[in-house]
């Protein structure tokens, strides 16, 4: 155990895939999780599956992250509830994958609002809390993306690097306060979101989903894909007072992917 039991967490995006996982995690080290998405039935069997894992209730809150009026709504749900937020995790939505001048302005205006806005709107949400108790820890979960760039991947690249330069900052304003701000980069991680893309390229090549998912086990050195825990463990430990002097920093977890050393 990582002594984070009783700590209240809110876990992002989390009806599913890497952000249930996280949440699975922090409920099995005691914290008291709240999960937020937009779609309020997939939140409750979220919810459900994790209580029947580790025996603990999570609350949950429907959130739209494109929407900041919705992330206001959901943060003054969990202080009602819960309390003052101690561990704040930041996951987000999938974001539009395509050829640059395929992207609308809506797609930025949405993504902008996701990536950005809530995430502003979030850290000042807690910061001050976090201040008083004189600890916190909020952790961004972004995407390799970050770390090297892909084709049709414009949004996530440009707004996730976004995120990582804030946490570097707000890193620095806070560290004396007791607060840590870390980022995420993670690979190819097995959820919902990974079996569309091996179906779709499974479509495009004209080969079985089976196949499509090997091509890709094929470019990463450990030839498997990570799991939505295996994050969660990273997060727990982001979280946890035996990382209290890691801050600042935007940390690879996958697989050996991305091949830059530094
Ligand atoms: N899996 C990977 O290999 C991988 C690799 C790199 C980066 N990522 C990134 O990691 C994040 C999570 O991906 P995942 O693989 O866990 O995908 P997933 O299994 O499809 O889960 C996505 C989660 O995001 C929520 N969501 C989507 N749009 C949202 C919005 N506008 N506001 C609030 N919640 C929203 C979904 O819930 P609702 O439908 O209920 O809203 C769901 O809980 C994404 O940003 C993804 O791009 C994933």
């Amino acid at each position: 155990m990582r002594g984070l039991a009783g700590k209240v967490a809110v876990v992002t995006a989390a009806s599913s895939g890497i952000g249930k996982g996280i949440a699975k995690v922090l409920a099995s080290e005691g914290c008291k999780v709240h999960i937020s998405s937009r779609d309020e039935n997939k939140l409750r069997k979220s919810a459900e599956e994790i209580k029947k894992q580790t025996g603990r209730d999570v609350a949950l809150s429907p959130c739209d992250l494109s929407k900041v009026d919705d992330v206001r709504e959901m943060l003054s749900e969990v202080k009602k509830m819960s309390g003052n937020v101690d561990l704040l995790i930041i996951n987000y939505g999938d974001p539009r994958v395509a050829p640059f001048l395929d992207i609308t302005d809506e797609d930025w205006d949405s993504s902008i609002n996701m990536f950005l806005k809530s995430t502003v709107t979030m850290a000042k949400s807690v910061i001050p809390e976090m201040i008083s108790k004189g600890e916190g820890r909020v952790v961004f979960v972004t995407s390799l993306t970050t770390k090297q760039p892909l084709e049709n991947f414009a949004i996530s690249a440009s707004l996730r690097a976004a995120v990582v330069s804030l946490s570097k900052v707000l890193s620095i304003e806070y560290a004396q306060k007791g607060l840590t701000f870390n980022s995420i980069s993670q690979g190819y991680i097995m959820t919902p979101r990974l079996e569309n893309i091996a179906k779709r390229n499974a479509e495009k090549a004209n080969v079985s989903v089976e196949q499509a998912y090997e091509a890709i086990k094929q470019t990463i050195p450990a030839k498997r894909f990570g799991t939505p825990e295996e994050i969660g463990y990273l997060v727990s430990f982001l979280c946890s007072s035996d990382a209290s002097y890691i801050n600042g920093t935007n940390i690879q977890i996958d697989g050996g992917f991305v091949k830059f050393p530094f």
